[in-house]
């Protein structure tokens, strides 16, 4: 196996830490101080020349702060002649991958522009918003999955009887199949729409399963507000279902999401730990210590 070395990024280091173990990887010495102004001032310790080195460093707020951290840490491994991989399990400004309204800024072209600078020479995040936004990197690029981790969880977790699958929109396809494959159930697909000025949700209660008895899932790649599901689960509520659940890779909960959540009747709300919280219960250490091992 290709030997690693890991710079825990300030955002990440727990992970790194498991990543590290994995891979059997010594880990740098990453010593971060926030000044009052928001400021960070970063000292990396140890020999890095003609190494590879993995940085792990998620973008999740405040998410400018940890993506110049990613960036100074970046600049500087490759500046001292390392070979830099960046593992940013949660992609922040991804869902921004087009100019939705005219005059708006492709934000994840900007990232793309900004790890190129500093020396990046692969990407590795966990379920980016959409495919098409690493269309905008000019450098290698993989989006892990943490879909059938998520899946396997529920398995082994939940007493589910005739459990059913449901994304809050349509961009959420491919994940949810992949979601209930694993499981072996059946799924669907919610008509969401989003304003693009003023962000609010609209869902249709259109093409909704029977859903009588049934335990549903949601499934997302991101929960921010909490809005998408809130608005889905008021909809389902009405086919009289047995009890509402929601997953997903992201678990960002901003704004008082999770008690939101609880209060329109989501039994549990699970995560990933590509975002550490009360609720991020996947690990995605495995998947990364996998892709990185078998990288030549
Ligand atoms: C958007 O298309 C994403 O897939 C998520 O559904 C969205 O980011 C969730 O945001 P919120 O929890 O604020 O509704």
């Amino acid at each position: 196996m290709m030997e690693w070395l890991v710079a825990p990024g300030p955002a990440s280091v727990e992970l790194a830490n498991t990543v590290g173990k994995k891979l059997d990887a010594k880990l740098l010495d990453v010593e971060v101080r926030v000044f009052p102004d928001g400021e960070s001032v970063i000292n990396v310790v140890g020999e890095v020349t003609n190494k590879r080195v993995l940085l792990l460093q998620s973008l999740y707020p405040p998410v400018d702060t940890h993506l110049i951290q990613a960036l100074m840490l970046s600049h500087r491994l490759s500046q001292d002649g390392a070979e830099v991989y960046v593992a940013m399990p949660y992609l922040g400004y991804a869902r921004q991958d087009k100019e939705f309204v005219q005059g708006e800024i492709v934000s994840v072209g900007v990232i793309a522009r900004l790890l190129r600078a500093v020396g990046v020479k692969r990407l590795v995040t966990v379920d980016i918003h959409s495919i098409e936004g690493l269309g905008h990197f000019s450098f290698p690029t993989f989006s892990l999955s943490a879909f059938p981790l998520l899946a396997e969880y529920v398995k082994k977790n939940y007493r589910l009887e005739r459990a059913v699958a449901a994304s809050p929109d349509l961009g959420g396809s491919a994940r949810i199949e992949a979601f209930a494959r694993v499981l072996g159930i059946e799924h669907f697909v919610l008509k969401k729409s989003r304003d693009r000025k003023t962000g609010d949700v609209t869902v249709e209660g259109e093409s909704i399963p029977e859903l009588d008895g049934k335990d549903v899932i949601f499934v997302d790649d991101i929960i921010s507000t909490g809005t998408s599901i809130c608005r889905g689960a008021e909809v389902l509520k009405k086919s009289n279902p047995r009890s509402l659940y929601a997953v997903c890779t992201h678990p960002l909960l901003v704004d008082g999401a999770l008690d939101r959540l609880y209060e329109v009747g989501i039994k549990e709300v699970i995560g990933t730990n590509t975002i550490p919280g009360p609720i991020s219960k996947i690990d995605v250490a495995p998947l990364y210590s996998e892709y990185f091992s078998s990288v030549d």
